[in-house]
């Protein structure tokens, strides 16, 4: 197995050959990958359609699996797997979802910048999204360097931030967007967590500046100086310069890390289908499971 990389962007991103996501993945691969994603921090492999068992069993040899915000909004979902995420705009019957549905309005949250599931702890580190059915125009998913963002601060701005934390919550993206039928016990089941704004990237050893729209506040900052920070600092992340856009085809796989990096959706007709199926790894400790169980399991 080689695993090659064609750089796609001067800072980050590659597409990546040489190995087929449809098969059990051997210990050298789930490495080559693992050393690739700390480099690149967004892996495109085309031309690898995954059924649903393969998606999950591709993702497995990367971690534990992430159910994300299934996790407050139970209800019936049209997978084999509550750990396979549904990137549709179809309802759970199979046909395309109201305009005015939860489904719907989730998909228009997506197209916000964001880092996956940083509203909980552990949060995601590896998203893998497959592109099922894809829309006659739009839709594209746009990726921000978060790595290269820090770098590029001022170095007055640079200590400011220096220590400081923020915090993120679920349904902040959610209430932004207007809608407001959350129950209590919705709102509850993902109380909002606590990150560095100014993070080190474990495989690379690279700072980063970790926002994003599920960051509300800065803590000990008041509440408009804080969002007015996050808010300068989200659009310094994602000028152009630090962007890459994916124009999707079918049996796309996208693999990236949202610890260094940001994505969101871009806009398309929702009256179209468009359907993408994602597995998400949970950040948690990479000595008791992750890389080294995968790469036991995949010797038994
Ligand atoms: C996701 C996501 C954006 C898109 O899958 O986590 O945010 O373009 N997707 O569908
Ligand atoms: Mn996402």
């Amino acid at each position: 197995m080689t695993l090659a990389l064609k750089p796609l962007h001067p800072l980050f991103v590659a597409e990546a050959s040489g190995v087929d996501l449809a098969q059990p993945l051997g210990a050298d691969a789930v490495r080559a990958i693992e050393a690739a994603m700390d480099r690149f921090a967004v892996l495109v492999f085309r031309d690898q359609p995954l059924d649903q068992d393969q998606q999950i069993a591709f993702a497995r040899r990367f971690g534990t699996l992430d159910i994300g915000l299934r996790r407050a909004t139970k209800g019936p979902h049209r997978f084999k797997y509550d750990e396979l995420i549904d990137i549709s705009n179809v309802a759970a019957d199979g046909a395309i979802a109201a305009r005015d549905s939860r489904r719907v309005a989730s998909m228009v949250a997506n197209q916000l910048w964001h880092s996956d599931s940083s509203f909980q702890s552990p949060s995601a580190r590896y998203s893998m999204l497959s592109a099922v059915v894809l829309p006659s125009w739009g839709g594209e998913t746009e990726y921000a360097d978060l790595r290269a963002a820090y770098d590029a601060l001022p170095e007055r701005l640079k200590s400011d931030l220096a220590g400081l934390e923020t915090e993120h919550y679920a349904l902040h993206s959610r209430i932004m967007l207007g809608t407001t039928d959350w129950t209590e016990e919705e709102k509850n089941v993902l109380p909002p967590v606590r990150w560095p704004l100014v993070r080190t990237h474990p495989g690379s050893g690279r700072k980063l500046l970790f926002v994003g729209v599920h960051a509300r506040e800065i803590l000990g900052w008041t509440l408009p100086e804080g969002r007015l920070m996050l808010s300068d600092l989200l659009e310094h992340a994602t000028q152009r310069a630090f962007v890459y856009r994916h124009d999707w085809r079918v049996g796309d796989l996208v693999m990236w890390d949202n610890r260094c990096t940001l994505h969101r959706g871009r806009r398309y007709d929702f009256a179209e289908r468009r359907e993408l199926r994602r597995t998400t790894t949970l950040d948690t400790p990479r000595t008791s499971e992750g890389s080294s169980s995968a790469a036991a399991s995949a010797v038994a």
